[in-house]
């Protein structure tokens, strides 16, 4: 397995554009279509159980209705997170960090975790997920790198977990980007590739940071941020960038 320094494309979700976001297929697939990392959304269930999910809410990704924190993963594994995308991954289950880390160390594929907690878990998801990845991801692979928008994630998983590499996520950077990166002791900015210009990127990189963007899922563009000086981009076409490039 890669480390994340030397990858340029990583699948966004799993191979998210092709099938659900966040599950063991797309991660699956992503495998398959050569990416060598995944981002994938952990949350935590109402019983502190680690889960693989973007939307607060159950409702876009699976045959559930109402918040992810309000039910326990027990409740929350009976639930198709396949039929939204495809009939052909009915059956689909939302996956638990624990699986993801299991397929991702099998399968070769880098894990960046970006630890997105449900309102007013920051602190609690950010411990969580760290000690979970801490204790379940073999010691002889590259270590995982969290991200979040959330500073006091990144704080929590610190604390937890400090050896494991820190990325700080925001859509625009802010005029203090640099000292948020600082405070917690990151390694690495990730932002939206949409308001993202070379002069930035040049700040970011020359300050020492490695820098992603998200969600590029148009070659020229990926090719574009790469001549930047950005060291990856976050796709939902894994295929498509890869070939590309
Ligand atoms: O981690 C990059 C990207 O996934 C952040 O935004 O909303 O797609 O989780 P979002
Ligand atoms: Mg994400």
């Amino acid at each position: 397995m890669q480390d994340l320094s030397k990858i340029r494309v990583i699948a966004h979700r799993g191979a998210s554009g092709y099938a659900p976001e966040n599950t063991l297929a797309a991660f699956a697939l992503a495998a398959k279509q050569g990416a060598r990392a995944i981002e994938c959304d952990a949350k935590l269930t109402r019983d502190g159980q680690v889960v693989l999910i973007h939307d607060d809410r159950l409702d876009r990704t699976t045959s559930g209705r109402g918040s992810v924190k309000k039910f326990d993963l027990s409740a929350i594994r009976k639930l198709d997170a396949g039929s939204w995308f495809g009939p052909r991954f009915a059956g689909e289950r939302v996956a638990t960090l624990k699986e993801g880390l299991a397929l991702w160390a099998e399968t070769g594929l880098f894990p960046q975790i970006e630890i997105k907690p449900c309102f007013g878990r920051a602190a609690e998801t950010g411990a969580a997920v760290a000690t979970l990845t801490a204790r379940a991801w073999p010691r002889s692979l590259p270590r995982p790198v969290f991200s979040s928008f959330a500073q006091r994630s990144l704080a929590a998983a610190r604390e937890v977990a400090p050896e494991l590499p820190r990325a700080w996520l925001t859509e625009r950077l802010p005029l203090d980007w640099k000292r948020r990166l600082e405070r917690l002791d990151c390694a690495a900015l990730h932002c939206s590739h949409k308001y993202l210009t070379a002069a930035k990127a040049k700040k970011v990189k020359d300050a020492g940071f490695a820098l992603r963007c998200y969600t590029v899922n148009d070659a020229a563009r990926a090719k574009e941020l790469l001549s930047w000086g950005v060291d990856a981009v976050f796709t939902d076409y894994p295929d498509r960038i890869l070939a590309a490039l």
